[in-house]
């Protein structure tokens, strides 16, 4: 291994040797969310791992998190220029390409305005006050009306195919204007694909660091490759159409938005977004968008199913604060405190983005006395801050009242905000109010009106799968029943 030479009176990254070629990859193993967070017992919150020959940096602990990605947001905002990544959206995606630029600043802030405009935004229809809303109360219409068909037809379900494409409905309202039915082979080509992209765009993926891999052509990477051409050509025809019907008096969705946009420079930085890229961007937000949520929605499921006394709570906080003659809105989320808490404990217990999207520092930097090289790649471990003993009581145990303040009726902040999911400071997930706002209202208004479970005796495997965003192996066996809600308290 080549040795480093480290400036006077800066500490040596610790960690362990590892083998010649391989490094630590063998220790790292299939679980690096696991296996890191042990090492990091060892080594500290600061640690080189090599992985192959390449020397990655792990950072684990809150505080050393924030002060890496917020109060040094600038020396680690970098995206390392890994293999995998060079194959998401033609190379040119704002989210995993290499650029962390003014180029990628013009960009980000162009999605950022644009999911502000058309998620956030009031809509034109009176009986919902924001898109989002009006959006995800449609979706979950059908979905409801769909799973208590197949219940009908089969008596069980597998919840993920089903949630995936209500899910996929909602971003794609929001991106394109348009929705797919449950049975749409296009849609369903894709986003049935999903595992494929997250194992294999998950954080240290050997491919990335041993380049012999590269030239293996494994199976794995062929169907990864495919699936990402297979995204971008379906996401080329939408927007071809978008540009040909483009008219600027007439901006309905992000796409016409984006179209719209770029036009025009940033004010700060004199940056065009070229026209021929705006198809990258909505491959950034269609694909962040969907997945994520569609993951955390099938936790969710299971943990109510796992704990129906909870799902329970949750229900009767909705018949409560709510009742069954309206529908849950963004504004119901300050009156359903334990319903807030639940999603929050699902987020911290299943930490099922339990690394961000990976870093690497954009200049020789310093970090808790440690010195660290340029270019090195970074992984932040959001999985050992969420299972953090020294930050959760019991942290293994899933308890959603562990978000509440004492009089259990309010949530607490502070123990909100020692949660990672959404990552930190800079590259920190544009899509954090959309997503958070999505998961409540799919939850609450599917919970207001059925009540799941899974069939007698089946006992739900909660080992995730490693990857990007780590899965649940599918279940067969949910069950819903409609549920007739109280009538709220006179
Ligand atoms: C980045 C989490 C939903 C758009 C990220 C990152 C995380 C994350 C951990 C990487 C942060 C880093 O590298 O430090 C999540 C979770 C979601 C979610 C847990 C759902 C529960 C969404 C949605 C959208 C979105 C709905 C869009 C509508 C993005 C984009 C980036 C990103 C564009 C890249 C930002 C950049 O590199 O500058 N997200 N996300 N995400 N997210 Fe999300």
């Amino acid at each position: 291994y080549w040795k480093q030479q480290i400036p006077q009176g800066l500490k040596e990254l610790p960690g362990p040797v590892g083998y010649p070629l391989i490094g630590s990859m063998l220790e790292v193993g299939k679980n690096p969310h696991l296996s890191l967070t042990e090492m990091s017992k060892r080594y500290g919150d600061v640690m080189k791992v090599y992985i192959g020959r390449t020397p990655v940096l792990v950072l684990s602990g809150l505080e050393t998190i924030k002060e890496a990605l917020i109060r040094q947001g600038g020396d680690f905002m970098g995206r390392p220029d890994l293999y995998s990544m060079r194959h998401i959206g033609d190379g040119e995606s704002m989210a995993f390409s290499p650029d962390s630029g003014e180029v990628w600043l013009a960009r980000r802030k162009l999605v950022q305005s644009a999911l502000r405009n058309f998620a956030s935004a009031p809509s034109p229809d009176s009986s919902s006050s924001s898109l989002l809303e009006e959006h995800v109360s449609e979706e979950v219409e059908r979905l409801s009306a769909k799973l208590q068909q197949v219940m009908r037809e089969r008596q069980r379900f597998e919840p993920f195919r089903y949630l995936v494409v209500s899910v996929a409905n909602v971003i794609s309202a929001i991106c394109f204007g348009k929705r797919y039915g449950h049975e749409d082979q296009g849609l369903l080509s894709i986003v049935n694909e999903s595992e494929r992209f997250d194992e294999f765009a998950s954080s240290g993926n050997p491919v990335d660091f041993i380049p012999l891999l590269q030239r293996l052509r494994s199976r794995s990477m062929k169907q990864f490759k495919e699936f990402n051409q297979q995204f971008l050509v379906f996401l080329q025809n939408i927007v071809k159409q978008h540009y040909e019907s483009f008219s600027k008096d007439n901006i309905r969705d992000i796409t016409y938005s984006l179209i719209d946009l770029s036009q025009e420079k940033d004010k700060n930085t004199k940056i065009r977004v070229p026209t021929g890229k705006i198809v990258n961007l909505v491959n950034d937000i269609f694909g962040a968008g969907f997945d994520t949520v569609t993951t955390a929605l099938s936790w969710s499921l299971t943990y109510l199913v796992v704990y129906p006394e909870i799902q329970k709570k949750i229900q009767e906080e909705i018949d409560e604060n709510i009742g069954s003659e309206r529908k849950p809105r963004l504004s119901d989320r300050s009156l359903l405190p334990y319903t807030e808490a639940f999603i929050q404990e699902v987020f911290r217990h299943s930490s099922f983005l339990p690394f961000t999207i990976p870093h690497c520092t954009t200049r020789d930097t310093v970090l808790n006395g440690y010195y660290i090289p340029k270019d090195m790649c970074v992984f932040v471990n959001q999985w050992q801050v969420n299972r953090d003993e020294s930050l959760w009581k019991d942290p293994s145990a899933f308890r959603p009242e562990r978000f509440l303040t004492a009089n259990g009726k309010e949530l607490n902040k502070d123990a909100c905000e020692k949660v990672l999911v959404f990552g930190l400071g800079k590259r920190r997930c544009v899509g954090e109010t959309i997503a958070r706002g999505e998961v409540f209202l799919f939850l609450t208004s599917l919970l207001q009106e059925l009540r799941f479970a899974v069939e007698g005796g089946v006992k739900v495997d909660m080992t995730p799968r490693y990857g990007l965003t780590m899965k649940l192996k599918r279940c067969e066996h949910f069950q819903v029943t409609r549920r007739s809600p109280k009538r709220p308290a006179e």
